[in-house]
């Protein structure tokens, strides 16, 4: 388990497991987030295919969002609106300048309210307002996967303190 209080470790199976996971983190914005007092941030790093997407999805599923996810691995930034706020899900894979992730208005749409969900987060990290979490997938086999959630905000430690139930 965790070796400092910031950081959640979970372990999954199969994709089951990290569907369990991305519920688990979807109740505690459900729980914590009040996009009124502004919103949140999230990188989410990791190899090609290591389940960025796929978690994101599953957590915008719990969120509310219905219809079509798809991957903005070419649009950079999709919006959804979910049961209770909105949220954005991008993918900084392809970001090139500075310039692009200024573009985005990222300040803006967290004074807004929005939740912000980075893929390759760490791609913008040095331009982009500091996460309240900071996600971490590695690839143990074919499903097996390792989450590191690292709460880098109070806001984030609340988040990954509805992590730790099994
Ligand atoms: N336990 C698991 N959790 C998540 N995905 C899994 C798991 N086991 C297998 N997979 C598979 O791994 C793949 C993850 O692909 P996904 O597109 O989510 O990766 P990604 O990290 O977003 O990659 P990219 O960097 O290309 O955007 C999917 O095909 C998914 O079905
Ligand atoms: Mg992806």
């Amino acid at each position: 388990m965790s070796t400092d209080s910031a950081t959640v470790m979970r372990r999954a199976r199969s994709e089951e497991d990290s569907r369990r996971i991305a519920a688990q983190l979807a109740q505690g914005f459900e729980v914590e987030f009040n996009p009124t007092s502004g919103g949140a941030i999230v990188f989410l790093n990791g190899t090609l295919g290591s389940g960025k997407t796929f978690f994101v999805q599953a957590l915008q599923r719990y969120l509310g969002v219905t219809g079509e996810i798809v991957s903005p691995t070419f649009t950079i930034c999709v919006p959804h609106r979910g049961s209770l706020f909105d949220i954005w899900h991008m993918d900084a894979y392809r970001i090139e300048h500075d310039e692009e992730v200024d573009e985005l208005g990222l300040d803006e749409a967290l004074s807004n309210g929005k939740l912000i969900l980075v893929e390759w987060g760490e791609k913008i990290a040095k331009l982009a307002p500091l996460p309240d979490l900071d996600i971490q997938i590695e690839v143990l086999g074919e499903r097996e996967r390792e989450f590191r959630f690292v709460a880098k905000s109070t806001f984030g430690l609340a988040l990954i303190g509805h992590l730790s139930q099994t």
